[in-house]
């Protein structure tokens, strides 16, 4: 079990900088350390056992892990720690000022996202991990201003009380299929694995590119998940007022409202889940995944606007319409942008980008403040000069203009065609005036 065991080695220079346990130690320190660290563990495991995954076996394994790799680990530490200061000047990564112990390490969330991707690949598993992160972050509370309380991004989802919430029917699939990911990346927070699981699903789906940030700190116990009814329900009584009671909460507004309700392009409700859709559909009956539910588009593992197509047209029975997805034609508000969605995918994807970057980063605290951008945009590159962009360009002489030029020359005996003859006259002509002047000079 990979659950953040956080504690404070008395012997680095770190005076106030918790770090986990799998940056400990080696040389003579590490026996100090270990002895020391022991106790805290202890403690703490009690807390990580009450995450969904965790069980005395695991929290035992971690306490094991520590005290068999104890020796090879403070190497680590430094060797890290070195990194980050690279890192900096390497202008890699938009992160650390400070070498110091990140909520989670660059590298690591970019393997985990490789392994992500292995993972959609087998296991077709794109719309239950969009599903995972949305219900993560969408507990926000703009009102609140404290951590953890106000809700959000912040991995509280993987513990058993918040993922019970009848909102979150099914989504303990989601956590069991990344969870070994989890344990795989010790330096990737919970809050970053949802997220990055997310985002990945939707681009590996045909989707744009989001434009995602890092470094989401966890919630450490259960104690701190919000309370049940958050999220939005798919049946209320006034289906707008209620999106906009929920989404407005998040400070999110109508357009981005729209926007993300795009996701529905992928994936299927199931009734023994969330009690919305239908068993099977002919869509849906051959998975792939877990065959069965009832989709919203016909290709429901393809991110596009086919959703806002459907919705409107609300022809083929074997599609989903819930009342909150119809309401975006009726609403006229809405309206506007579904009506856009579904006539423009470019429209949509750029919409649907910027509403997914801002939900994923709902209540999250990040360490390092700024975050972690995993793949910077590449830096604008000064521009090359181009002489047509600032003068005409060189251009061909006219008929009439070459005409001119032709005439000039042969009033005075010449041609263009060839070098100008020797002309007597005024070879004679020349030779008088110089005479002339030099007489005139003499004379005075
Ligand atoms: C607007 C309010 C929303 C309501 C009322 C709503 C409701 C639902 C319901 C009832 C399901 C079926 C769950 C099941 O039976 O397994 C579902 C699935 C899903 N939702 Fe939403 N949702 C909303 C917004 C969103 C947003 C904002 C996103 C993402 C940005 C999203 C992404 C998904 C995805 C991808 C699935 C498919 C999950 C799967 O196939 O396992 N939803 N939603």
């Amino acid at each position: 079990m990979a659950e953040r065991v956080f504690l404070t080695h008395p012997s680095l220079t770190l005076p106030s900088q918790p770090f986990p346990t799998t940056r400990m130690a080696s040389t003579a320190t590490a026996a100090i350390a270990a002895s020391r660290i022991i106790p805290s563990a202890t403690a703490l495991s009690s807390s990580a056992s009450r995450s969904f995954f965790s069980s005395s076996s695991t929290s035992r394994s971690s306490l094991k892990c520590l005290h068999l790799h104890s020796s090879s680990r403070i190497s680590h530490l430094f060797v890290n720690q070195r990194r980050a200061e690279v890192r900096v000047s390497s202008g890699d990564y938009a992160t650390v000022s400070s070498p110091k112990s990140l909520a989670s390490d660059p590298d690591q969330l970019k393997s985990a996202r490789e392994d992500i991707k292995e993972l959609l690949r087998t296991k077709f598993c794109h719309p239950i991990l969009i599903r995972l992160g949305w219900h993560d972050a969408g507990t926000y509370n703009k009102n609140i201003e404290e951590w953890p309380q106000r809700g959000g991004a912040n991995g509280s989802l993987r513990f058993e009380v918040e993922l019970k919430h009848a909102a979150n029917a099914g989504l303990v699939n989601a956590l069991k299929l990344i969870q070994p990911i989890k344990d795989k990346y010790a330096r990737v927070t919970y809050a970053d694995l949802f997220q990055l699981a997310g985002a990945t699903a939707v681009e590996e789906a045909g989707g744009p590119k989001i434009p995602m940030k890092y470094g989401r700190v966890d919630v450490s116990s259960p104690e701190q998940c919000p309370e049940e009814g958050r999220l939005p329900d798919a049946g209320p009584p006034s289906p707008a007022d209620h999106l906009r009671q929920v989404f407005y909460r998040m400070g999110l507004n109508d357009k981005e409202i729209v926007a993300l309700s795009g996701a529905h392009t992928l994936g299927r409700s199931r009734p023994e889940r969330s009690g919305w859709g239908k068993p099977e559909t002919k869509y849906t009956k051959d998975g792939p995944g877990a065959p069965g539910g009832q989709s919203w588009t016909v290709q429901w593992l393809k991110f596009d606007n086919s959703y806002f197509k459907y919705i409107k047209e609300k022809k083929d029975e074997d599609l989903l319409v819930l009342p909150t997805d119809a309401v975006l034609f009726e609403d006229p508000s809405f309206k506007v942008y579904a009506e856009k969605y579904a006539e423009d995918q470019v429209a949509f994807f750029n919409d649907y980008a910027e509403a997914h970057a801002k939900l994923s980063n709902l209540g999250a605290k990040f360490d390092p403040p700024e975050g972690i951008v995993l793949d910077p945009s590449p830096k604008p590159q000064a521009e090359k000069f181009e002489a047509a962009k600032y003068s005409t360009g060189k251009r061909e002489l006219s008929d009439a203009m070459k005409q001119k030029i032709r005439s000039e020359y042969e009033a005075i005996g010449g041609s263009p065609d060839k070098p100008l003859q020797s002309n007597y006259f005024l070879n004679i002509m020349i030779i008088i005036a110089v005479l002339a002047l030099l007489t005139s000079l003499l004379g005075n």
